[in-house]
C-alpha cells in the first residue's frame, strides 16, 4: 500500500484544488455541457403520488433518532412512501430563471445526480429497475424482474439488501458540473450526492422507515447493470430502504 501522500486519492485532492491564479484569470474548462435532465422516452411510466400524509416526527426528533438500519421485515412499502422519499431527495421546489431548484442543494444549480430505483416490494409497482424522471415526477421502467440478488452480488455480498423494499442508486453525469467547474466539479458531484442521500435518510426516518447508505459496490458491475457508459455517467452511491425490524 503506498504511503498516503502517494495515493491516487491524494493526487485527486491536489488536482482538484481551487487555484486563486486560475480563478482570477477567469479560467473556464473546455468541457461541453450536458442536458440538465435525463429522460427515457417511450417507457412504461409509474406516476408518483403528489399528496401524502403529514410527517410523523419533527426534524429534531428525526435527527436524534436517525440510525443506519439494516434489519428489515420483508414487506411492502406504499407508493406514497416511495413518492415522498423521492421528493425529499430530489424533488423540484422552485424555478429561478432557467434553473429548476430542488429540495437538496447543488453546486451551481447544475444537478449532476440521476436517481435509479431498484424495486423489490412497493405496493402496486412491479419489481424492477426504474429511473426517476424528476421533472415529470414519475418513474420510467427500465427493466422488470427482481434484481435484489444481483444488487447484493454487486454490493460485495451485503445480504441485508435483499430484504429491503427498494434501493436508490445514484449516478453522476459529470459533464453537467465539470463544464463549469473543471476538475473541481468532480468533488462537487460527490458533495451533491451526499446532500441528496442525507435528505433521503431523514425522510425515511421521519416516516418510520429504515435506511442504509451504501458506498461499497463494484462500480463497473453496477454501471453495466444500469446500462450506463461509465464515462459520461457513473454510479457513485446507493441507499436501501425497508420497514425496520428494530421498532
Ligand atoms: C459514505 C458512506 C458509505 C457507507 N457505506 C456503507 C455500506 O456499504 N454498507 C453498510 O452497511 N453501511 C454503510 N454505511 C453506513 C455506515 O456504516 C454508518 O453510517 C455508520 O456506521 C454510522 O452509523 P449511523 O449511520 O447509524 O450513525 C455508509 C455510510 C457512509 C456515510
Amino acid at each position: 500500500m503506498p504511503e498516503l501522500k502517494n495515493t491516487i486519492a491524494m493526487l485527486f485532492l491536489e488536482g482538484t484544488k481551487l487555484d486563486r491564479a486560475l480563478l482570477n484569470r477567469g479560467h473556464r474548462p473546455n468541457i461541453l455541457p450536458a442536458e440538465p435532465f435525463k429522460r427515457y422516452k417511450n417507457r412504461e411510466k409509474v406516476l408518483l403520488k403528489r399528496k401524502w400524509q403529514g410527517a410523523n416526527r419533527d426534524l429534531w426528533e428525526t435527527l436524534q433518532n436517525r440510525r443506519t438500519r439494516r434489519n428489515y421485515k420483508r414487506g411492502l412499502i406504499s407508493l406514497e412512501e416511495l413518492s415522498v422519499m423521492l421528493w425529499a431527495s430530489q424533488g423540484l421546489t422552485a424555478q429561478a430563471g432557467p434553473y429548476y431548484l430542488r429540495t437538496a442543494p447543488s453546486a451551481g444549480a447544475l444537478y449532476p445526480i440521476e436517481t435509479y430505483i431498484g424495486i423489490n416490494m412497493v405496493e402496486g409497482v412491479d419489481a424492477g429497475l426504474y429511473h426517476f424522471d424528476v421533472k415529470g415526477f414519475q418513474l420510467e421502467t427500465l427493466k422488470k424482474g427482481n434484481f435484489m440478488e444481483d444488487i447484493v452480488h454487486i454490493a460485495l455480498g451485503q445480504g441485508f439488501i435483499k430484504n429491503a423494499s427498494c434501493i436508490f442508486i445514484w449516478t453522476a453525469v459529470f459533464r453537467r458540473t465539470m463544464c463549469k467547474y473543471g476538475n473541481r466539479g468532480m468533488r462537487y458531484c460527490f458533495i451533491d450526492v451526499a446532500h441528496i442521500c442525507q435528505n433521503l435518510l431523514l425522510a425515511a426516518e421521519t416516516i418510520g422507515l429504515g435506511a442504509c447508505p451504501i458506498a461499497a459496490f463494484f462500480d463497473d458491475e453496477m454501471n453495466d447493470f444500469l446500462e450506463i457508459d461509465n464515462k459520461e455517467e457513473s454510479a457513485i452511491y446507493m441507499a436501501c430502504i425497508g420497514r425496520s425490524a428494530e421498532s
